[in-house]
């Protein structure tokens, strides 16, 4: 067997050529997946001792990578602000621009707020909000059950306390919330083609689709949020690229008139946050 290190470039140099923009980050997670290190570790990719099992798991996850299977799902792990979440191919890969969403929350957070976090997924921001206050009632809400079963596993891996709720958006939810934090999907009809072929062989369709401008489904959550929002409540959510003009129009229309936008690093509106009026 060639040592690891020549092992580690020889793989790296593999996904390279089957066309994987992220090789070189990949080949890292796989390798330290396999192998059994953390990826903090990586001088460990030159000098680790591992046994020929770990080899052949590294080759055979890179292969599957080489197909273009994601990283996270092949480790079944995503980083997401400060903890993993599992991941699988029935929820979005949480995505870093969505943690905006909790940059611009976590000091909204008082003890007892209750939070719900609508269209939850793997529940990465709901949950990543009760790790910087425990002291929230959360309720995480999709409608999809399998997304709901694979937040349950990660609220129990985190010993999140909290509720889940099957519902098309607030159809089946009864109660009202002092914050609403929802990454909603919003890609639009014409944007769809552009993804990379990876999300739409591997995430769920349902997670990304927003309609022919892509705010179909925020716009249907614009009709419903009110009713469900405590006196002074707020709620944030998440949009798309250029979306923010469109966005802030439908938000004037439905009388909401606090609003704030917040930009990413790219310097792109991506999140605002709105507070009832009264
Ligand atoms: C863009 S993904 C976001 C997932 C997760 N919150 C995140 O940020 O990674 C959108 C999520 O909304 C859910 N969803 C889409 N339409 C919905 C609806 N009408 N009612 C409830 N959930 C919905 C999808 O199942 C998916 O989990």
């Amino acid at each position: 067997m060639k040592n690891k290190n020549s092992l580690f470039l020889s793989k790296k140099e593999l996904l390279k050529e089957a066309g994987c923009d992220d090789y070189n980050e990949s080949a890292k997670r796989l390798f330290s997946k396999a192998f059994g290190i953390s990826l903090a570790q990586s001088y460990k990719y030159q000098t680790y001792e591992g046994s020929n099992e770990n080899a052949s798991l590294f080759s055979e996850m890179v292969s599957l990578r080489a197909v273009g299977v994601p990283t996270s799902h092949i480790v079944c792990s995503r980083s997401f602000w400060q903890n993993d979440f599992c991941v699988d191919g029935s929820v979005l890969d949480p995505r870093p621009e969505s943690e905006l969403i909790i940059d611009v929350s976590k000091n909204l957070l008082f003890d007892g707020m209750k939070v719900l976090d609508l269209g939850c997924g793997s529940g990465c921001i709901g949950l990543s909000l009760y790790k910087e206050n425990s002291n929230i009632t959360l309720f995480l809400a999709d409608f999809s059950k399998k997304a709901l079963s694979l937040s349950k596993k990660n609220a129990e891996e985190l010993k999140a306390d909290c509720e889940f709720i099957h519902s098309d958006l607030f159809s089946n939810i009864h109660n009202k919330f002092d914050l609403i934090v929802s990454n909603l999907p919003y890609v639009a009809k014409d944007d769809f083609c552009y993804l990379q072929r990876e999300i739409i062989l591997h995430e769920p369709h349902e997670a990304l689709y927003g309609g022919r401008y892509g705010l179909d489904i925020i716009k249907l959550f614009l009709d419903g949020v009110n009713r469900h929002l405590n006196k002074n409540g707020i709620f944030v959510i998440e949009f798309g690229k250029e979306q923010d003009f469109l966005l802030k129009e439908e938000l004037l229309r439905s009388n909401f008139n606090k609003i704030c936008f917040y930009k990413d690093l790219n310097n792109v509106n991506r999140v605002v946050c709105v507070k009832k009026d009264t």
